[in-house]
């Protein structure tokens, strides 16, 4: 290896980028990429990685400015020249603090979220929480769902109920067909301390006593607000072109899929600049969210209105009946609440504060090289 490439290294380490360590050594800035180029190329491994303007330096090219600077005399390093090929990758350390310093604050913090998605997301989570919980104690005034115009009580498609037996009270949630024991959680749960027959427990519904009317209001009041808030949130989408820019993949980006895949399994997510768009399963997973699932919950809980219905017989038609509607609104309902639970395990994975700061205030910090992206 050419020791002069290590010296522009070793010059680009100490000052604050390429021209800089140029001017030190009076040859020209593309001089010192090219020689940044080789020596990266030689050593099978990534120096720098840039962002914005700025080069930060990876954790090989931390290890290797160490062992260069501790060498100390030319003979040494010259030695490590020679040396050093692929045994920079394993165990490297993160760069140290002072590296990052040197990321001007403008580039470091991005501004990944518009205010309108911001307070029509937030204005979301509550309404969403709120319609789940009131929708259950509605489900819970007949735990049976049905496929087609009427409720047929002898052939339903799902079920939670409670039957006598030697032993008590037993809970048991009946799924085409196949029946599980679901005490304790479905059928039979205790309320008030006292073991009682209800379909979900009282600690997931609004009110948490069995009370139709109350739960029908809570309901209703949060589906309008929902159905607002959806609208701007759709209209402000399609002016700023959010849809397009930032939740519909490229080619290239689907054709990463499986890597994508790979990498969400092993936690491991984009980092530094990679980390200002969606990933592409962030990506299908908002689309599916926004542009199936949320619609299809809003149109069958407009089917199950007879006023709506009488205006628009249409909306049965399209869903089959009354009793496969309410089938589809609550299985939309549930694939929202398992797509909630993957997002918050993946916002909690994934660099809690930073992700909770970015969609309170808009700003996300890139220059922590810690930080990382959400799903
Ligand atoms: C306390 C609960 C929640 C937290 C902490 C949370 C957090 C977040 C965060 C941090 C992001 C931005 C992701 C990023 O920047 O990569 C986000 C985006 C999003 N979240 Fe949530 N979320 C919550 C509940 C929900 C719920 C209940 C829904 C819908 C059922 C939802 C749907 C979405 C969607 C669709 C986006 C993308 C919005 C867009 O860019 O247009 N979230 N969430």
């Amino acid at each position: 290896m050419d020791i002069h490439k290590l010296e522009m290294f070793i010059a680009v380490m100490d000052s604050a980028g390429v021209t800089e360590a140029a001017g030190k050594l009076g040859v020209s800035p593309g001089a010192v990429s090219v020689q940044l180029h080789a020596l990266a190329n030689e050593l099978h491994t990534e120096l720098f990685r840039r962002m914005g303007k700025r080069l930060i330096p990876t954790p090989s090219a931390v290890r290797l400015a160490e062992r260069v600077n501790l060498a100390g005399n030319v003979a040494a390093i010259e030695e490590i020249a020679n040396r050093v090929n692929g045994s920079l990758a394993g165990g490297a350390p993160e760069p140290p603090e002072h590296y990052m310093a040197t990321v001007p604050t403008s580039e470091r913090w991005y501004r990944r979220h518009a205010g309108p998605a911001r307070v029509t997301h937030w204005i979301n989570v509550v309404c969403f929480t709120l319609l789940l919980m009131s929708g259950l104690q509605i489900f819970n005034a007949h735990p049976a769902l049905y496929v087609g115009d009427r409720s047929d009580f002898d052939r339903p498609a799902m079920s939670i109920r409670a039957h006598l037996s030697e032993n008590g009270l037993v809970g048991e949630t009946m799924i085409v067909g196949h029946s599980f024991d679901t005490t304790g959680v479905l059928g039979v749960s205790s309320e008030d301390g006292q073991v009682s027959s209800r379909g979900f427990p009282s600690w997931i519904t609004i009110p948490s006593n069995q009370d139709l009317a109350t739960g029908r209001r809570w309901h209703f009041f949060f589906a309008w607000l929902l159905v607002l808030n959806g609208l701007v949130y759709f209209a402000w989408g399609c002016a700023s072109r959010h849809f397009d820019r930032d939740l519909l993949p490229s080619r290239a980006e689907l054709g990463h899929i499986w890597r994508e895949v790979f990498e969400h399994l092993h936690l491991r997510f984009p980092r530094g600049a990679a980390a200002k768009r969606y990933n592409v399963l962030q990506q299908l997973a908002y689309l599916l969210v926004v542009f199936v699932l949320f619609p299809l919950m809003i149109l069958t809980g407009l089917t199950m209105s007879p006023g709506i219905d009488s205006a628009m017989p249409q909306l049965l038609t399209l869903f089959g009946g009354r009793q496969t509607a309410r089938l589809i609104h609550f299985i939309a309902a549930s694939s929202l609440a398992l797509f909630v639970i993957v997002h918050l395990v993946m916002v909690l994975v994934s660099g809690v504060w930073n992700n909770l700061r970015s969609m309170i205030t808009g700003w996300y910090d890139l220059g922590n090289p810690r930080t990382t992206d959400v799903a």
